[in-house]
């Protein structure tokens, strides 16, 4: 195979209570990218079209996560990039996770897969350290191994797989402000108050439980932040109404998507999810800032080839 078209999914990083180590890939929001061999050595970005970044192959994460990739691999070649980026930059459902996984994802498959979905995961990392300065692995661990993915520990990287109940739809919606995950990161503290570990960890392992058991009950009870949230959702306009809506409308749960400023919604069952999306919508309405709102499935693969 010389050239792969691939389907790159959003993601939901932290889902309220996995501060970096949890994460959902979405269904039907993502970026296309076809990547491409040459027998010229070194990785060439071609084009990009629905976003302003930049080509230059090592200040674009598709760039640097690839060449992590042909470091580790003896494929004396190269590769071309085209990205259609469909996920805003700064909107909280990793788009440069999106950008850094399609990339190593397609060029493993072009090579004919030598390298494993947890190397895959390190070589998309470096995109996340470009992106963010900080190399998390909540967005990407998600897009390559699809469903919700668990960051059991990052030295060494473990990333754990986890069920995803059939019925569990997400709701996101995003207000069009731009908020980088390094700023977003700067206003959180070091250090957190055992009670409030407490708390958290008791909903992280709810969380975990409820997804395996398909309890959707328990799922919704876990789905609370102690840590993150309280400080973050003061940057995201008009976030508690959000949330009191989507909670009101039949909402599992609620909270900050990544670093925001998306929110995202699971429910039960896709109808309940597009009622959700009709109440939080109305939000913004009020307050006059412009939105997309997406329903999506979770997507069970992650990223993908897709054909023409
Ligand atoms: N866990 C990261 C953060 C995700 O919340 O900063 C960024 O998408």
């Amino acid at each position: 195979m010389e050239a792969i078209k691939v389907f790159c999914p959003a993601t939901i990083a932290n889902v309220s209570c996995g501060f970096d180590v949890l994460g959902l890939a979405l269904e039907n929001v993502g970026d296309e990218m076809e990547v491409r061999k040459t027998e010229k050595p070194g990785i060439r970005i071609t084009e990009i079209i629905g976003q302003e970044l930049p080509l230059e192959t090592n200040k674009n994460v598709a760039g640097v996560a690839g060449l992590a990739l042909l470091k580790q691999s003896n494929y004396d070649g190269g590769f071309e990039i085209k990205i259609n980026k469909k996920i805003k930059p700064g909107s909280g459902i990793g788009s440069s996770a999106a950008s850094s996984t399609g990339s190593v994802w397609a060029m493993n498959e072009l090579l004919g897969k030598p390298f494993s979905k947890l190397e895959l995961v390190q070589f998309a990392m470096e995109g996340e350290k470009l992106a963010s300065n900080v190399a998390h692995a909540d967005n990407v661990a998600p897009a390559i191994f699809g469903g919700f993915a668990l960051v059991r520990s990052y030295t060494p990287l473990d990333i754990v797989p986890i069920n995803t109940p059939p019925a569990l739809f997400a709701t996101v919606i995003h207000p069009q402000i731009e908020i980088k995950t390094s700023d977003s990161r700067k206003i959180l503290k070091t250090s957190i108050t055992l009670e409030n570990g407490i708390k958290q960890w008791g909903n992280l392992g709810g969380l975990i439980a409820g997804l395996f058991t398909e309890d959707y009950h328990l799922i919704g009870r876990s789905l609370e932040d102690y840590v993150v949230e309280p400080l973050r959702s003061i940057l995201i306009p008009g976030f508690n109404d959000v949330k009191t809506k989507a909670i009101n409308a039949g909402a599992l749960g609620c909270g900050i998507s990544g670093s925001g400023p998306s929110i995202f919604a699971l429910s039960k069952g896709e109808e309940q999810a597009k009622k959700v999306a009709t109440s939080i919508a109305n939000t913004y309405d009020n307050i006059g800032v412009a939105y997309d709102i997406h329903v999506s499935k979770i997507c069970s693969k992650g990223v993908k080839e897709i054909k023409n």
